[in-house]
């Protein structure tokens, strides 16, 4: 069954592979879209560094989202061809209107799988694969430009990784990509201590800013961090890579006590520079980009402009960082309201407003949020609210689809919204925001009960 669900996603890529072959050796330029995310990034950068090494030429927008005003731009494109990543799937109408060929490489949950014969749509989903889980959009472009370049299944795992899809392991066509990747050299795996940037912050740092798996006295606490480094005599302010090997062990033992988790398979790209060398900093370096709008800057280092921009990225992410630690403080201080079946936390702040979606997604495992209901993190936009809502597996496995409750919910208000079971987003009119509370807190009620 698996094989062959498989086998028939593979023929998908496949046929879009053929397409944009054709459209590179004819001398078409190709017109790529992609999200402004991590996953979105590196779907865009992987496309990009295949059609540089076929001398093909790509016109690259990285978006937030595809809207209807967009796509309308988009239809007075004179492009032969257009790529959509991370985007696309709940939009075949629309993109049928364009004048050339449109694939699309998503993982979000479409709305119908009807297309229009200009149109070629590679989602897990289609083919009985979890896109919350089992593909990413970067790896669904992988599927697709691996008949044209068989070495980036590092880039695919990159976006897997931005999109949190590493959970106890890879899954599904992510699974099958880690595989192919170590056949052919893209990508290793190995046992280490699955820390952050071993190579570029000081293990005080690189162990708070470990968030997955959370280390409880040290994932976002520097002092707690710098307080165990200490107590075990391992040396604070030097990168964990310098750190001579005895250290090592006894850092490894100590941490392992703390949480076992630490300790497992750890992804790599040895071709890649140390700071993107771990597969799991390289998507933090991405989201980093992405969070400042730095797309230019994400793209180039996918395609290997190194040294400068790197260092550039390092910086963002550091002040990111420190957002996301500010974040953190905050939620710990106010703590999510609870209603019957979700809980939100609201921000009108400007640094706040930058972290909300991924102070949520950390506050379950850090427990500063309520583990067993899905969390809504609201922000105030002039007249509207944005939305970010994540939730954990064990709520998934309640039955909760939080890409369903917000498209309705927000749907309900005038407002536009989607996403995953796991995670989803929204956009809604800041005056029905207790409306649309109430409606979302019953929606997962009812999706609780019926499962
Ligand atoms: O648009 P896209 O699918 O790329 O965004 C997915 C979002 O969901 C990311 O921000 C990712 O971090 C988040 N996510 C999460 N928890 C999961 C899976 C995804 O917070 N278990
Ligand atoms: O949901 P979203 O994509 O915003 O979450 C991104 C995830 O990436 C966070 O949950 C966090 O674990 C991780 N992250 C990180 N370090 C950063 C930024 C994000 O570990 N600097
Ligand atoms: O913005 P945020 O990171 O919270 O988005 C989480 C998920 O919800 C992403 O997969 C995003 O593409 C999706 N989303 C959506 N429609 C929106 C906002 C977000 O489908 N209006």
């Amino acid at each position: 069954m698996t094989q062959k669900k498989q086998r028939s996603l593979l023929n998908r890529g496949d046929e879009a592979c053929k397409i944009l072959k054709e459209h590179i050796d004819e001398g078409d330029v190709i017109r790529i879209i992609s999200h402004n995310d991590a996953d979105g990034l590196s779907a865009a950068g992987m496309i990009a560094k295949a059609i540089s090494t076929r001398n093909g030429q790509f016109h690259i927008s990285i978006i937030s989202r595809l809207t209807d005003n967009f796509i309308k731009k988009l239809a007075n494109e004179k492009y032969q061809v257009f790529f959509f990543c991370d985007m696309g799937s709940a939009n075949l109408p629309d993109l049928s209107h364009l004048h050339g060929n449109v694939i699309i490489a998503d993982h979000h949950q479409p709305i119908d799988s009807e297309t229009n014969s200009n149109i070629i749509h590679v989602n897990p989903h289609l083919f009985g694969f979890d896109g919350s889980q089992e593909l990413s959009a970067s790896g669904a472009a992988y599927l697709i430009i691996r008949g044209l370049e068989e070495s980036l299944a590092s880039f695919a795992l990159v976006g897997a990784f931005g999109d949190m899809q590493y959970y106890n392991g890879f899954r599904g066509m992510n699974r099958f990509i880690v595989e192919e990747g170590i056949k052919n050299g893209s990508v290793q795996a190995h046992e280490d201590l699955r820390i952050a940037s071993r190579y570029d912050e000081p293990l005080y740092k690189a162990l708070a800013y470990t968030f997955n798996p959370t280390l409880p006295g040290i994932t976002a606490n520097i002092e707690g961090s710098r307080e165990f480094l200490e107590r075990i005599g391992v040396s604070y302010a030097i990168k964990f890579q310098d750190l001579a090997a005895e250290e090592k062990d006894i850092l490894k033992s100590e941490l392992i006590k703390i949480n076992p988790e630490i300790f497992g398979e750890v992804f790599t790209d040895k071709r890649l520079p140390p700071t993107i060398r771990y597969l799991s900093d390289f998507a933090k370096i991405l989201d980093a980009c992405g969070k400042n709008k730095e797309y230019g800057l994400a793209i180039g280092i996918c395609l290997g402009e190194e040294e400068k921009s790197l260092e550039k990225a390092l910086n963002l992410q550091r002040r990111y960082r420190e957002d996301i630690m500010k974040g953190l403080e905050w939620i710990k201080r106010e703590r999510p309201k609870k209603m019957e079946h979700i809980q939100y936390i609201y921000t009108k702040e400007k640094t706040l407003k930058g972290v909300m979606g991924t102070i949520a997604s950390i506050s379950f495992s850090l427990g500063l949020s309520d583990p067993n209901l899905p969390i809504l993190a609201l922000s105030r936009m002039d007249n509207q609210v944005k939305v970010s809502a994540r939730a954990t597996p064990k709520i998934i496995k309640m039955g909760v689809d939080l890409g369903r409750a917000l498209r309705d919910a927000s749907s309900n208000f005038g407002g536009a919204g989607g996403g995953h079971d796991i995670a989803a987003g929204a956009m809604i009119p800041y005056k029905e925001l207790e409306n649309f509370l109430r409606l979302v807190d019953n929606i997962i009620g009812s999706q609780i009960g019926e499962s």
